[in-house]
């Protein structure tokens, strides 16, 4: 009799996926809404605001204390840091996809997590896109689409729902088949603290901390 074998996957990519749990207030709602757009990223893509800092902006005092929480949790919780270290918001902005528009495959650089919050999308439709960040050496036809034969992963996003992801990760969004526009909240965050360890000569101290 053949013997079963386990097989399972070592080093699994963090994704978050969490909700405010509380619609937006008017306040919250017409300032992301109303933002001046900058230049557009081409044909058919998103427009994006003018704008880099947004969660800055006192009206979404609440709002980035919420993605402040969530990110503190996704950092411990994938890290575990020993040292003082925590994640600070860099830039943040909005994205607004007219139906039919897209957001090509990329990643962030200069940041170590990224995130989108959305303010307006319906989870029947909208989703957001990860690609498995590796060169294809064989594209062997699967049978089946699970963790292992996927190079995809699709998660789904409604209005209030909050990803976190690595930002080297690929991500995109395909052209949306919605009627509504879809507006998203990005943004990019970076260590500040301390950050390795001396004695192995990794040390590293970014910001104030010491
Ligand atoms: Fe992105």
């Amino acid at each position: 009799m053949e013997a079963s074998i386990n097989i399972f996957g070592a080093f699994p990519t963090p994704l978050g996926l969490v909700s405010l749990g509380r619609g937006l207030t008017e306040a919250e709602r017409s300032f992301l809404l109303n933002l001046p757009l900058g230049p557009h990223r081409g044909a058919g893509a998103t427009g994006s605001s003018l704008n880099s800092r947004v969660l800055d902006d006192p009206i979404l005092g609440n709002l980035r204390e919420f993605i402040t929480a969530s990110l503190r949790h996704y950092f411990d919780e994938t890290f575990k840091p020993a040292t003082n270290v925590s994640l600070k918001i860099t830039q943040s902005w909005t994205n607004y996809a007219q139906p039919g528009q897209f957001h090509s495959k990329h990643n962030h650089p200069n940041s170590l997590v990224s995130g989108v919050f959305y303010v307006s999308a319906q989870k029947e439709e909208d989703s957001i896109f990860f690609f498995k960040d590796a060169y294809e050496r064989l594209a062997i036809p699967a049978r089946e689409i699970n963790a292992f034969t996927s190079s995809i992963s699709r998660v789904p996003v409604g209005t209030g729902d909050l990803v976190l992801f690595p930002s080297a990760l690929p991500h995109g969004v395909e052209p949306t088949t919605s009627k509504k526009t879809r507006v998203s909240l990005s943004f990019n965050t970076f260590p500040e603290g301390v950050l390795g360890d001396e004695r192995i000569l990794a040390g590293l101290t970014i910001g104030t901390v010491r």
